[in-house]
């Protein structure tokens, strides 16, 4: 259980739980909620007990992790879950009980019909009608979507393929540890550890396998980037598939996108769409070889987008590359921004 509160709760400040705190979201929720001056009242970092009595800080003050329980969660305003989907499915009935907001990074209540998923440049408005629970979608899905939003000002979307490369902070704090301990081993000339998080090596190697096969052969991964994609961007039908893979960066996914349209647009009239787009920064000059890749998009809030260019395959076809980091906009940040949206709204 966190500290007692400050009695500094003020007439917008909010009552706010973190479970997950001490994730590899969960730390940098924090950091992104300090950094945007998200009206936090009273604070309380939840986890499991491995992590109880762990301390963490908040703008400058000491927290200490407790462990998740009912009466953690009596009177918050906003809980922020980024935990395991057994954790969200456990407190989220009891965070709506509570008559307060559950934001849920994982994927427990994405594809519930009474459960928006929101990414607020793209499908703000879909916070109206939530009951109590909002998730936030995959971290390859944001930045896929976000581009897909600004091109579809210009033609309609007919088809989505997608590969991605995608770092091992997305799969939590174990598995950059993995990947750390299995460069270190290389770097020593030691005997390379176990792997115990992926199915193989991941330490100079790449791995087409991001959460469990399907009977399609599609994986979870690659399912929730489909059925994620169509769900923002209100398109049930779109035709969308992708290959999903796991690469030793450790921030920062990466996405190879090829969109095909209903109609016809140049390259120009696409980087002008994406220039327009909220949240998107278009890095796109061969010339520097200026194109967004994983180091140079962590820490930052943007999707970037380059390597636009026409595809030849197709009749209205384009080809592109996007980079975010998704531990922020990817996760965090696009969960505080949810939040941010609801106040706006007077909604919370
Ligand atoms: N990493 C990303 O890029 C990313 C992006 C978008 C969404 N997400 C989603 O965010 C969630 C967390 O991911 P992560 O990368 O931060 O994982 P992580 O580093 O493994 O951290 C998991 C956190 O959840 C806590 N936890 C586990 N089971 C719990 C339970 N039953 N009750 C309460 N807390 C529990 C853990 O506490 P202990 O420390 O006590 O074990 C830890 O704080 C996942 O659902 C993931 O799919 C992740």
């Amino acid at each position: 259980m966190a500290k007692p509160a400050r009695s500094t709760k003020s007439a917008k400040s909010l009552t706010v739980a973190v479970i997950g705190a001490s994730g590899a979201v969960g730390e940098v929720f924090l950091r992104v909620a300090a950094e945007r001056a998200f009206p936090v009242g009273e604070l309380r970092l939840l986890a499991t007990a491995r992590s109880a009595g762990r301390r963490m800080a908040f703008r400058g003050r000491e927290y200490v992790v407790g462990e998740t329980t009912e009466q953690a969660l009596d009177g918050v305003d906003l809980v922020f879950c980024s935990a395991t989907s057994a954790a969200s499915r456990q407190w989220g009935p009891k965070v709506v009980e509570r008559g307060a907001v559950m934001i849920d990074d994982g994927s427990a209540y994405r594809m519930e019909p009474a459960v928006p998923v929101v990414v607020p440049e793209v499908n703000g408005d879909d916070v109206e009608w939530h009951q109590g629970i909002i998730s936030i979608p995959n971290c390859t899905t944001t930045p896929i979507v976000m581009a897909l939003h600004a091109l579809r000002q210009l033609q309609p979307l007919k088809r989505v393929t997608a590969a991605t490369y995608q770092a091992v902070s997305g799969t939590g704090a174990a598995a950059v540890e993995e990947l750390r301990a299995q460069l270190r081993a290389y770097g020593r000339g030691e005997p390379m550890p176990p792997p115990q998080v992926y199915p193989h090596q991941i330490a100079l190697n790449v791995i087409p396998h991001v959460d469990a096969f399907g009977e399609d052969g599609f994986t979870g991964e690659e399912r929730k980037m489909r059925d994620e994609t169509r769900k923002i961007l209100h398109l049930p039908a779109l035709p969308f598939a992708a290959t999903c893979v796991r690469v030793p960066t450790i921030i920062g996914h990466g996405s190879a996108v090829h969109v095909e349209f209903d109609g016809p647009l140049s390259v120009e009239q696409a980087r002008e769409a994406l220039r327009g787009q909220p949240g998107v920064e278009l890095q796109d000059d061969q010339a520097r070889a200026l194109y967004p890749t994983p180091l140079s998009s962590e820490g930052d809030d943007r999707v970037f987008v380059g390597r636009l260019r026409a595809d030849p395959t197709v009749p209205y076809g384009l080809v592109l590359w996007t980079v975010s980091d998704n531990l922020r906009k990817g996760a965090a940040t696009n969960a505080v921004q949810i939040a941010e949206e609801l106040i706006r709204r007077g909604k919370l």
